[in-house]
C-alpha cells in the first residue's frame, strides 16, 4: 500500500489567514470595523507565553487589533475577574482569550464563566458547549483546535456520512468538542478514555481517528485501520539524541503513514490550525457583534 498522504497543517494555516487577512480588509473598508483580540497570560509558563506571542503576532499580521495583558503570578481571581468584566464592556474587544492553565489560586471555569459567550473565542463557555452538543454549531464559537481537526480531516474525505470516527480523550477543550464536531457530520462516534477496554481493538475499526490524549507515540501502526484518515493532536516534547528534545505526536507516525491514507504530521499539523481559528473565530466574533453578515472564511 502507499504511504499516507500528509496533511499539511502549516499550508492549510497560510491559506487560510490569507483568507482572514482579505476578510478583515473587507470590514475595514466596508464597515470601518477592525477586529480585536484580547489576549490574557497569567504569570511566567513559559510554553503560554510562546503560545501567546504567536497569537499576537499572527493577530497583527492578518490586519487584526491585539491586546495584550500580562497579569502577574500572584494575580487574585477578583482582579483576572474585573479584568474579563472590562474586556466584556470594551466595544474595541471582539474576542477574549484567557491562557490556561492558570496558577492554582484561581478557578478556571469562573473565569470561563465570565467571559462573555458572544466574544469567547475559545468556545469553552457552556452557552457555546452547550450550541455545538444541540447541534447548533453554527450559532455558537466552536472551539478552535476542533475545527482545525475538521478542516484537515476535509483536505482528505470530502463526505463523512456514515464513516466511523474513533476520537481518543474527552478533554472539554478538544476530545468532547471533536467529537461534536464529527456527529454533526453524520459519524458514527466512539469516544475512549483511560478506562476504555481493548483501545487497540477500538481504533481498528475507525474509518476517522483523532487522538488527542498527550502521550508520546500511544497509537500503534496496527491500531489503524487500513485507509484511515488520522488526525494527532499530540505535542509532546521527547528527549531525542545528543541531549535535545523534539516534538513528537500521540501517534507513533513512523508506523502510522504505512497504514493510515492520510495522516497529520507533528509538528505542522494540527498545531498551525489552532490559532489560525483562533483568527477565524474572532473575525466571526466581530461580525456577529456588529450584526454584519459573517463571511465565508
Ligand atoms: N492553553 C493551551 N491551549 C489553549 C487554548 O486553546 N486556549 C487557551 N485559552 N489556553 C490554552
Amino acid at each position: 500500500m502507499a504511504e499516507a498522504k500528509k496533511l499539511d497543517g502549516a499550508a492549510l494555516a497560510v491559506t487560510l489567514r490569507r483568507r482572514i487577512s482579505d476578510a478583515v480588509d473587507r470590514l475595514e473598508g466596508d464597515h470601518k470595523l477592525t477586529p480585536g483580540l484580547a489576549v490574557v497570560l497569567v504569570g511566567e509558563n513559559p510554553a503560554s507565553q510562546v503560545y501567546v506571542r504567536n497569537k499576537s503576532k499572527q493577530c497583527a499580521e492578518v490586519g487584526m487589533r491585539s491586546l495584550d495583558h500580562h497579569l502577574p503570578d500572584d494575580v487574585n481571581e477578583h482582579e483576572l475577574l474585573t479584568l474579563v468584566h472590562g474586556l466584556n464592556n470594551d466595544p474595541q474587544v471582539s474576542g477574549i482569550l484567557v491562557q490556561l492553565p492558570l496558577p492554582e489560586q484561581i478557578n478556571p471555569g469562573a473565569v470561563i464563566d465570565a467571559i462573555d459567550p458572544a466574544k469567547d473565542v475559545d468556545g469553552f463557555h457552556v452557552i457555546n458547549a452547550g450550541l455545538l452538543s444541540t447541534g447548533a454549531a453554527g450559532t455558537a464559537l466552536v472551539p478552535c483546535t476542533p475545527s482545525g481537526c475538521m478542516m484537515l480531516i476535509g483536505q482528505h474525505l470530502s463526505e463523512l456520512a456514515g464513516l466511523k470516527a474513533m476520537v481518543l480523550g474527552r478533554s472539554n477543550i478538544v476530545g468532547k468538542p471533536v467529537a461534536q464536531l464529527l456527529l454533526a457530520e453524520h459519524c458514527t462516534v466512539t469516544m475512549a478514555h483511560s478506562r476504555t477496554r481493548d483501545l487497540a481493538g477500538e481504533c481498528r475499526q475507525a474509518d476517522i481517528l483523532v487522538a488527542a490524549v498527550g502521550r508520546p507515540r500511544m497509537v500503534k501502526g496496527d491500531w489503524i485501520k487500513e485507509g484511515a484518515t488520522v488526525i494527532d493532536v499530540g505535542i509532546n516534547r521527547v528527549e531525542a539524541e545528543g541531549g535535545k528534545t523534539r516534538l513528537v505526536g500521540d501517534v507513533a507516525f513512523d508506523e502510522a503513514k504505512e497504514v493510515a491514507g492520510a495522516i497529520t504530521p507533528v509538528p505542522g499539523g494540527v498545531g498551525p490550525m489552532t490559532i489560525a481559528c483562533l483568527l477565524r473565530n474572532t473575525v466571526i466574533a466581530a461580525c456577529r457583534q456588529n450584526k454584519i453578515d459573517v463571511p465565508d472564511i
